[in-house]
């Protein structure tokens, strides 16, 4: 059950991809209804996200326990430097986009449910159609910059991520992408 040089667990492989495609789509889906003002996305956009918190902490309750993985090949020392300082951006991320949104909708009186299941309700204002009576205005305000300043953040470092992986893939031939895909490498 433990990552090595050669293969890596299958819940290392597991987690990685189910965090790392949902987050690809979140930050897709995430960037388009905030720029086309696509309301009907929100309630979908903050369930998928608030499951996928679930899925992310037991990611990162594995990496604390495992350590991260031995590169697979003879990195570069700037190479090196270059992905542990991305991976960890992605996996503090992963972390920060859920409980940012979390605290900008619930203490902006928006509320949060999962697919309908209420967690906390929404605080309508009565004399303002529309508008939500926020439980902590500050703190909400606050959670919606760093999850918009995040959000482009973790955008430009999974570029810089993907890249990387396509360039020890194609051009370095090395197992990299291979081991991540759960292959076995030599
Ligand atoms: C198509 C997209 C992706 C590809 C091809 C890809 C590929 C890889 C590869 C090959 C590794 C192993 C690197 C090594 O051994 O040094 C890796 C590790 C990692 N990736 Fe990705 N990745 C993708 C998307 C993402 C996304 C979106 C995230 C997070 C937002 C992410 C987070 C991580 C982290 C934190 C690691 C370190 C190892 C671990 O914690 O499991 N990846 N990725
Ligand atoms: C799981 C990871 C998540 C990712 C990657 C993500 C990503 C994003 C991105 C990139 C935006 C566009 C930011 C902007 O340009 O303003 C956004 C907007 C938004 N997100 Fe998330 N999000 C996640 C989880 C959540 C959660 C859990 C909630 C709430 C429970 C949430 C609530 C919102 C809301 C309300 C907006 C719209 C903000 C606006 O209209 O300005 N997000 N998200």
């Amino acid at each position: 059950m433990s990552d090595a040089k050669t293969k890596l667990s299958c819940v290392t492989v597991a987690l990685h991809w189910a965090v790392g495609l949902t987050m690809i789509i979140m930050l897709t889906v995430g960037w388009y209804m905030a720029e086309f003002e696509e309301h009907w996305l929100y309630p979908i956009h903050k369930s998928v996200g608030m499951i996928a918190f679930v899925v992310i902490l037991a990611r990162v309750i594995w990496r604390i326990k495992q350590g991260w993985p031995e590169a697979a090949s003879n990195y570069k020392a700037w190479e090196h430097t270059l992905s542990k300082i991305i991976h960890w951006a992605l996996i503090i991320g992963t972390v920060m986009m859920p409980v940012s949104g979390m605290l900008m909708s619930g203490l902006g009186g928006y509320g949060l449910s999962i697919f309908g299941l209420e967690l906390l309700a929404a605080t309508p204002n009565p004399e303002e159609a529309g508008k939500m009576i926020p439980i902590n205005g500050p703190i909400a305000g606050t959670a919606h910059e760093i999850h918009e300043i995040a959000g482009y953040v973790i955008m430009v470092s999974v570029l810089l991520h993907v890249s990387g992986a396509l360039k020890h893939h194609f051009m370095d031939k090395d197992g990299t992408l291979k081991r991540m895909l759960g292959k076995r490498i030599d």
